[in-house]
């Protein structure tokens, strides 16, 4: 069967704010969900896409920190249930997000990290990152939990995003705000 692409949810919907919780690697609905989470990604040119961004509750996102150079072939790793081990050093890095559109900001995050994430095989892998890496994969953590960049940014910061945040949020019907139509759909 082909990969779906799946409707993105923004900034306003309230999946994004939603811890998700732990699965079961060899649980059908998520072996199934994968190849759909992994080609909204790359239609969307993202560097990383997890569940809850697509709608889904499954404790899983996908990241290909190397689609940002121009050469790139598509390498995606799938990481489900991951846990940050450890964080070291500083590094600010400006961001965006697929839930964002348009919208940019510098993040201070840590330069180096451990992590230990189940593959969609069920192999408990145990690795380290650095650099953009290492920023990709604290991105998107931080959705698992229901934390979105612009939450790790100064006041000034975010007051500069202000107007094109509530602009977003005033998309949401009900909790629920899907990039349908917007903002080149
Ligand atoms: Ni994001």
């Amino acid at each position: 069967m082909n990969p779906v692409l799946l409707p993105v949810r923004l900034y306003g919907d309230e999946i994004l704010r939603t811890k998700l919780k732990e699965c079961d690697v060899f649980d059908p609905a998520l072996q199934a969900f994968i190849p759909d989470l992994v080609h909204t990604m790359y239609e969307r040119d993202g560097v990383g896409l997890a569940a809850n961004q697509v709608g889904s509750h499954f404790r899983v996102f996908v990241i290909d920190p190397a689609w940002a150079r121009e050469d790139a072939s598509p390498n995606p790793i799938v990481m489900i249930n991951p846990i940050i081990e450890s964080r070291e050093g500083e590094v600010d890095n400006e961001e965006g997000c697929i839930s964002l559109p348009g919208i940019f900001a510098y993040v201070h995050r840590a330069v180096r990290i451990s992590y230990s994430y189940s593959d969609p095989q069920g192999n408990r892998l145990h690795e380290t990152a650095e650099g953009f890496k290492a920023v990709v994969i604290q991105h998107e953590y931080d959705h698992l939990e229901g934390i979105v960049f612009t939450d790790r940014i100064g006041i000034l910061a975010k007051l500069k995003l202000k107007r094109k945040l509530n602009e977003l949020v005033a998309r949401a019907v009900n909790g629920v705000n899907i990039m349908e139509g917007f903002p080149d759909d």
